[in-house]
């Protein structure tokens, strides 16, 4: 396998040794196939054990190690290095959220969050014997939607969010329009009150960054454009 020489600068921050984030550049050789995830273990395993950082599946699942790398927000695990030209990296942790320690961010309020839009079915009818039936075009309505492994690089790049830290954020609004155009869900009105606040689908601007950020290219700003239009339908 074939080798090549990168320099990659982290924000680094320790909250309890440093005033402020500062740059920390290293220069390391990797293999030329690389993610930025191997990248990361590289340094953390072999040059500098104090960098932290989260991951866990390596197979772009749990959702866990979502940075911002030369700009972009991105999966480490998912994103090789050549995504990147030059062979120089600038990786920082997903803006929007308070810093823990250097690529670690505070997820708490985005789950608060997620756990406000009431993330599961909720049912007045009686549980089946066997299963819910839906079709497969009820289904398809929610397939993509579905797929959100909750890593939070739309609602980090949400310019909305970036001006009022209490806007739900399309992740959570995206969960919300999961379950209200889920076909065996009881709980619309519910959510549709949750999320018609000023808090909520309002402060949607349909700017699109969630949608370029996200790593599983849902078509977020779309969907939320549906979730307006349920929204509206039911309170005429
Ligand atoms: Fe923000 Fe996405 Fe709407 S970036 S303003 S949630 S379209
Ligand atoms: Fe799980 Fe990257 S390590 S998504």
């Amino acid at each position: 396998m074939a080798k090549e020489n990168i320099i990659v600068k982290i924000l680094r921050y320790n909250p309890e040794k440093d005033k402020k984030p500062f740059w920390k550049k290293y220069d390391l050789e990797v293999d030329d196939d690389s993610t930025i995830l191997d990248i990361l273990n590289e340094i953390h395993w072999n040059i500098d054990g104090t960098l932290a950082y989260r991951r866990s599946c390596r197979s772009s699942i749990c959702g866990s190690c979502a940075m911002k790398v030369n700009g972009q927000n991105v999966l480490a695990c998912k994103t090789p290095m050549h995504k990147f030209k030059g062979n120089k990296l600038k990786i920082e942790p997903l803006p929007g959220f308070s810093i823990l320690k250097d690529l670690v961010v505070d997820m708490d309020g985005f789950f608060e969050k997620m756990k406000r839009i009431k993330p599961y079915l909720i049912l007045d009818k009686p549980i089946p014997d066997k299963e819910f039936i839906q079709k497969p075009d009820e289904f398809e309505c929610i397939r993509e939607s579905a797929i959100c492994i909750l890593c939070g690089a739309c609602t980090s790049s949400c310019p909305s969010l970036w001006a009022n830290e209490d806007y739900l954020g399309p992740a959570a609004l995206l969960k919300a329009y999961r379950f209200i155009f889920d076909t065996r869900d009881d709980g619309k009105d519910e959510r549709i009150d949750i999320i018609n606040d000023k808090n909520g689908i309002w402060r949607c601007h349909t700017i699109f960054n969630c949608m370029e950020a996200c790593p599983k290219d849902i078509k977020i700003t779309e969907y939320l454009s549906r979730l307006k239009v349920k929204v509206l339908e039911n309170s005429i």
